[in-house]
């Protein structure tokens, strides 16, 4: 596993400069307590020789006798052993052997040094024991006539030093212990973290664009993780956009495909249709296919990311559009037994898409027809009022409860899916695209109960402006 990989690293390394510096702590004060012992201990010893040296210096030659009695006046106590030579490096003093040493050869290596005229000092911590040599030349008139020798041994001080070893130890073991459980905790809850977010990206990848990762801590996996975040807004963002995009798509092809169906099936099935009504309903199927293709042409247009909020500007005589659309619904309510009449007037001019409006139309009058009852009605009012050119929509149908009307506009939303009456054809689209394409065009959609059952759709829209030339049509 890839995270593991990571957080191994984190915690080798980490553990690799707690290890680094327990070292430095184990050793250092250790060695700086040695050097501290040793250098006191080679003050006294350097001082004790010195001492001895100088008093035998008062004797012309180094005799046993003579010796052992400057000895006995001096207290040479603490020292472990204190031998004394001539200049040939003859013992002819030893406090530990006494006289069966005398008159041996000493070949201590100190004590060579020490004939040669040099201080000698030696200091050894072994085994929890701190031994001292030290060994001075004693010197009358300016020639060397033997040598102080001192030996010392120390088991307490070393013990100090071992004592002080072992406590460094002790803790040291301790640290690393709790940094090892520090170690495994923090990577614990990284790779949790991580996984965190390693999860939502997965889920994004298999294309659930709901998926998000909160990971806090004010650090650099927030951080990603809130990257990750608005990553997959995006993505959702653009998945909403292309599905609102093919559901809209297919709903706008929807109604003139439904048209030229109609059209079609009511010249197969009225007999004996005399030839001109037949060549008018030819007409408008063609006018259907025409607008059919202006349909796709937009939606390719709208694939090349135009603004889908851009309105193709034309002059539209909203009279025409109505009576156009109506006709292309009367099929559908001859079939459903609805009763289809208008009052339009005229001159109500707008500036609008004028297949978008079509689109309009047709969805209200389409749902007053499909939402009605057998022998209902559906009524469609077109006037001017106010600068505004406005449309009613009546029925006399099935109705919409209370409740349900704030929600009808909203996309694929339908009162009850039941009342379709098996129309596979309903998505619950027509409405929002109805309300977005008025609002689109500054107007102003809404839907109310009537007293006398039934809906009435209104929408009003602004009226153009007459300039006083006249009107072109
Ligand atoms: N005139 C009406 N009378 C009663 N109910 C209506 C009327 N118009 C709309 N509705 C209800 O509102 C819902 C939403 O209507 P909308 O036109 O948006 O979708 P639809 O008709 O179900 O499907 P389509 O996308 O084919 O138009 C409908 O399902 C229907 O239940
Ligand atoms: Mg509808």
């Amino acid at each position: 596993m890839l995270q593991y990989g990571l957080q191994l690293k984190y915690a080798v390394s980490y553990f690799a400069v707690i290890l680094l510096s327990l070292a430095f702590i184990n050793v250092i004060p250790v060695v700086r307590y040695r050097d501290l012992l040793f250098e006191s201990k080679y003050s006294t010893m350097q001082n004790q020789a010195s001492l001895i040296a100088s008093s035998l210096s008062s004797l012309n030659t180094l005799h046993s006798d003579e010796v052992q009695k400057v000895m006995e006046l001096l207290d040479e106590a603490g020292a472990a052993r204190v031998i004394v030579t001539d200049e040939e490096a003859r013992v002819v003093y030893d406090s530990v052997d006494g006289a069966s040493s005398q008159g041996r050869y000493v070949l201590f290596s100190e004590v060579i040094l020490a004939l040669e005229g040099k201080n000698v000092f030696n200091a050894q911590l072994r085994e929890g024991v701190l031994t001292g040599k030290a060994c001075v030349p004693v010197v009358t008139r300016g020639s060397t006539i033997g040598a102080v020798y001192l030996y010392e041994y120390d088991a307490e001080q070393a013990a100090l030093v071992t004592d002080l070893q072992n406590t460094l130890g002790r803790v040291s073991g301790a640290v690393i212990a709790a940094a090892l459980l520090l170690a495994v905790i923090l990577s614990l809850l990284m790779s949790g973290r991580i996984r965190t977010i390693l999860d939502a990206m997965r889920s994004l990848g298999e294309g659930d664009y709901r998926a998000r990762a909160s990971v806090r801590g004010g650090d650099t996996l927030e951080q990603l993780s809130r990257e990750v975040n608005v990553l997959a807004d995006r993505l959702q963002q653009t998945e909403t956009m292309r599905q609102r995009f093919v559901s809209d798509a297919s709903h706008e092809l929807k109604t003139p495909l439904a048209a030229i169906t109609l059209l079609a099936d009511s010249i197969v099935q009225t007999d004996g249709m005399p030839m001109n009504t037949v060549r008018e309903f030819v007409y408008d199927i063609g006018r259907e296919a025409e607008r059919l293709r202006r349909v796709t042409q937009r939606l390719l247009e709208l694939t090349r990311l135009h603004n889908p909020n851009e309105i193709k500007q034309d002059r539209v005589d909203l009279q025409r559009l109505t009576e156009e659309a109506l006709k292309m619904l009367r099929p559908l309510a001859q079939e459903r037994k609805v009763k289809l009449e208008s009052r339009l007037d005229r001159g109500c001019m707008v500036m609008a898409d004028a297949d978008e409006l079509h689109q309009v139309i047709f969805n209200l009058v389409e749902n007053a027809i499909k939402y009605n009852v057998p022998e209902g009605q559906v009524r469609v009012l077109l006037y001017p009022l106010e600068g505004n050119a406005c449309l009613l929509v009546d029925d006399t149908g099935i109705g919409i409860p209370e409740e349900k009307l704030p929600h009808i506009f909203d996309r694929f939303y339908r009162v009850d899916e039941s009342r379709t009456n098996g129309d596979e054809g309903s998505s619950g689209l027509g409405l929002s695209i109805v309300k977005e394409t008025v609002e689109k065009h500054g107007g102003k959609v809404s839907a109310q109960r009537r007293e006398t059952g039934g809906m009435r759709f209104s929408v009003t829209l602004p009226l153009l402006k007459t300039e006083g030339h006249g009107e072109r049509t």
